[in-house]
C-alpha cells in the first residue's frame, strides 16, 4: 500500500467522496453515508489550504482509503492542532492495517509539519491502539457539546500528554454545526 500526502488538493474530489459514501453505506446506513460523504466534500470545497491536509492510500493507483485532517483553532497563539476525521476505507480492504497505517502515516506527516496535537470525536477501542486517549473536556474543551463524550479523544505529536487549552477549540466551518457532534 503506497501513502500519498495530497496536502489540501486531492486530484480526484469526486472518487475520494465516493470511497467515503460507499465505506460508511456499508459500515453503517445510508443516512450516516450521505451525512459523512457530505461533509468530505464540503471540507474540501470550503478549507482553506493551509488548514486542510488530505493522505490517501493507494494500491495499484487506486485510492483505498483516505483521511481529512482539519486544523483547529485553540484560544492560545502558538499551538498547532488538527481534527482527524473522517477516515474511511473500502469496505473490501478493512481489516487488513490499511486505517491504522494510513492514520500513523498521516499523524507524522503532521508532526513533520510542525502540528502539536490531533483530536478526533471517534470509537476509542480502535483509536485506542493508535496513540489517542481520553480528553479531559475541561483541559480542551470540544468546539460543542458532545452526544458521546467517550469519543473525545487526542493525541500530543511528541509523544508527551496532550497540552491543555483554555477555551473551546474552535474548528473550521464544514464542522462548525453542533448537529455533527
Ligand atoms: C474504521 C476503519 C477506518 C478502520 O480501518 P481498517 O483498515 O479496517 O482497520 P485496521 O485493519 O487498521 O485495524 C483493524 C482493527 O480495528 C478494529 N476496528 C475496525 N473498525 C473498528 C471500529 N469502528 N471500532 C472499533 N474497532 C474497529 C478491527 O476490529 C480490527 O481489530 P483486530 O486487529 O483486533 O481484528 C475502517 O474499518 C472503515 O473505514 N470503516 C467504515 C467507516 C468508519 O467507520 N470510519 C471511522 C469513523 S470516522
Amino acid at each position: 500500500m503506497e501513502h500519498l500526502d495530497e496536502g489540501a488538493r486531492p486530484e480526484r474530489v469526486d472518487a475520494l467522496v465516493a470511497l467515503v459514501e460507499a465505506s460508511f453505506r456499508d459500515a453503517a446506513d445510508s443516512d450516516e453515508a450521505r451525512i459523512v460523504s457530505d461533509l468530505a466534500r464540503s471540507i474540501i470545497a470550503t478549507t482553506p489550504a493551509s488548514d486542510l491536509k488530505v493522505c490517501s492510500a493507494l494500491s495499484d493507483g487506486a485510492r483505498r482509503a483516505v483521511i481529512l485532517f482539519t486544523r483547529m483553532h485553540p484560544a492560545e497563539s502558538g499551538r498547532s492542532v488538527f481534527l482527524l476525521s473522517p477516515v474511511a476505507v473500502a469496505t473490501d480492504a478493512q481489516g487488513q492495517g490499511v486505517g491504522s497505517g494510513l492514520i500513523a502515516f498521516g499523524l507524522e506527516r503532521l508532526r513533520q509539519d510542525g502540528a502539536d496535537t490531533v483530536v478526533t470525536y471517534g470509537d476509542p477501542s480502535f483509536y485506542g491502539r493508535l496513540g489517542f486517549a481520553a480528553l479531559d473536556p475541561d483541559a480542551v474543551p470540544p468546539p460543542h457539546p458532545l452526544s458521546q463524550p467517550v469519543g473525545w479523544i487526542g493525541q500530543a505529536l511528541d509523544g508527551g500528554a496532550v497540552r491543555p487549552m483554555s477555551g473551546p477549540l474552535k474548528t473550521v466551518p464544514a464542522f462548525d454545526r453542533p448537529d455533527i457532534w
